[in-house]
């Protein structure tokens, strides 16, 4: 529709060399809604659910497969825009905004096999004690889906898509860093899904998304983001119990490097888990502990690899390292990076903590402790702080005393240092990874987190359950 109100610009993150130096460009406008346009939104999908008998939560299974499908077809159809916007929206690389987009589609085609799989065993009626009964999965009713802006469109339809499939009916905010690639997903999901299902909200979060919370009407939570702001939006639903909240949270994932690890092939893990997309992932490596007899030889080699990853603009070919799109966050890095120096830290690679505009050029920084900044804060970003250590004690009491709880990854070539460290560690975090860096994938497996880090477990079928209730229809045998 023709809009007045106020229009948010968008500025990429990538800096372009002109005459005058070094400028931002406008990559387009968004319209911000207000308080009422959100609140009509809101009995948009309230009422496309209709208390559980509107048209989308009684379809089919299969009949809602269908539109899925179609909206997929349709998104298709515009992968080169949208992972052009990816680039020029959050900075991220062409191979990797590629990889947001290829993931995206097969976690849709995976959710709709799953399900299938899942309604078959559904179908049937099991008979015990003179009772049979059909299990079925129903919906939930109004899920209000927020994405992170390091995975814009992919982590945002890993919650949206199955909460979708599962009955429910949709309102979706994009992530900040990260909106103007949805909108040429607007009309596709327009004409794939009865009216009312799935209701897009451009604006600030901090103006539209209060009321919808107090307005009582959201059955389902579904955020990937800060804790902070999930908390704060859970107290303002006015029946918190009656609310489902499926969180993916902060994390502080940590490397445990004995003295027995391979290093060439350690430093190899820890590069791409700590400094992929910049750092900026909540699975990332955010805390490295070495044992302090191979700590130099770790730090020489990792730090000549570091000095080799290629920094560029998102299209340039081979590029790991790209511009920030949080405008505040080189003065962030930068305010971590003096606390640790302040405290006894060196920046140990060449060039480290160097920045431009919104560039960062990676810190690793050397002997990072527990007064430090660096040992407790998610950076999200490109430094990689070093903890050396003497017994693995320190690092099992450092996860068991941090509000982080998602993954931790160790590094030994040691089968009985690994078999007795096994347990402490992966009964402090969701996943741990044996001479590998940390990551959410493969995205059947599942993805969740202690603590601060999450609520709910996202996967493929995970995700499927976190949206749906399973409900009977019990027949007694006479
Ligand atoms: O930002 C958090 C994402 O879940 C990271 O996913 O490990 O596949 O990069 P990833």
């Amino acid at each position: 529709k023709p809009w007045n109100g106020a229009v948010h610009d968008v500025f990429s993150p990538v800096y372009i060399e002109t005459a005058e130096g070094l400028k931002q460009k406008l990559i387009g406008s968004y319209p911000l809604a207000t308080e009422k346009e959100a609140a009509e939104a809101l009995e948009a999908a309230v009422n496309a659910y209709h208390d559980g008998r509107g048209a989308w939560p009684v379809m089919s299974v299969s009949e809602r497969i269908h539109c899925v499908e179609q909206f997929t077809g349709k998104m298709i159809a515009q992968k080169d825009i949208i992972v052009k916007l990816i680039m020029w929206e959050i900075g991220k690389s062409h191979a990797d905004s590629v990889k947001e987009f290829d993931r995206t589609v097969e976690y849709i085609y995976a959710t709709i096999d799953s399900l299938k799989n899942l309604d078959r065993d559904s179908s049937r009626f099991e008979i015990v004690e003179g009772i049979a009964a059909q299990v079925r999965r129903s919906p939930l009713g109004v899920v209000l889906c927020m994405g992170p802006y390091n995975y814009p469109l992919n982590e945002t339809f890993t919650t949206l898509i199955p909460a979708l499939i599962m009955g429910n009916t949709i309102l979706f905010k994009p992530p900040k860093f990260g909106t103007l690639l949805h909108y040429p997903l607007q009309r596709a999901f327009q004409e794939s899904f009865p009216k009312g299902v799935v209701n897009l909200l451009y604006g600030r979060g901090n103006v539209i998304i209060p009321g919808l919370m107090k307005s009582g009407k959201i059955n389902v939570l579904t955020l990937i983001g800060s804790s902070k702001v999930a908390n704060e939006l859970k107290k303002l639903h006015p029946k918190v119990n009656q609310l489902r909240a499926v969180l993916g949270l902060d994390a502080k994932n940590a490397a445990i490097i004995t003295s027995k690890a391979d290093i060439p092939l350690t430093v190899k893990e820890v590069l791409t888990g700590s400094l992929s997309f910049n750092g900026q992932r909540c699975t990332a490596l955010k805390i490295v502990w070495v044992h302090r007899s191979i700590a130099e030889e770790f730090i020489a080699q990792f730090s000549e690899a570091v000095s080799n990853l290629k920094f560029g603009l998102p299209w340039e070919s081979g590029v790991s390292l790209t511009p920030l799109p949080e405008p505040d966050k080189v003065d962030y890095l930068n305010s971590c990076i003096q606390d640790a120096e302040v405290k006894g830290a060196k920046i140990r690679n060449e060039n480290g903590g160097k920045s431009k505009a919104s560039f960062f050029f990676p810190a690793v920084v050397y002997p990072v402790n527990k007064d430090m900044r660096l040992y407790h804060e998610e950076q999200f970003g490109p430094i990689v702080p070093i903890v050396p250590f003497d017994d693995a004690e320190e690092v099992i009491q450092y996860l068991i005393d941090t509000k982080y709880g998602q993954q931790v990854s160790i590094f030994t070539n040691d089968a009985d240092e690994l078999s007795e460290l096994i347990d402490p560690l992966v009964n402090q975090v969701s996943r741990l990874n044996v001479n590998t860096q940390s990551q959410r994938g493969p995205d059947v497996f599942p993805f969740t987190g202690r603590k601060d880090s999450a609520e709910g477990t996202l996967s493929v079928t995970d995700a499927i359950r976190s949206f749906s209730i399973r409900s009977l229809v019990a027949f007694k045998m006479n």
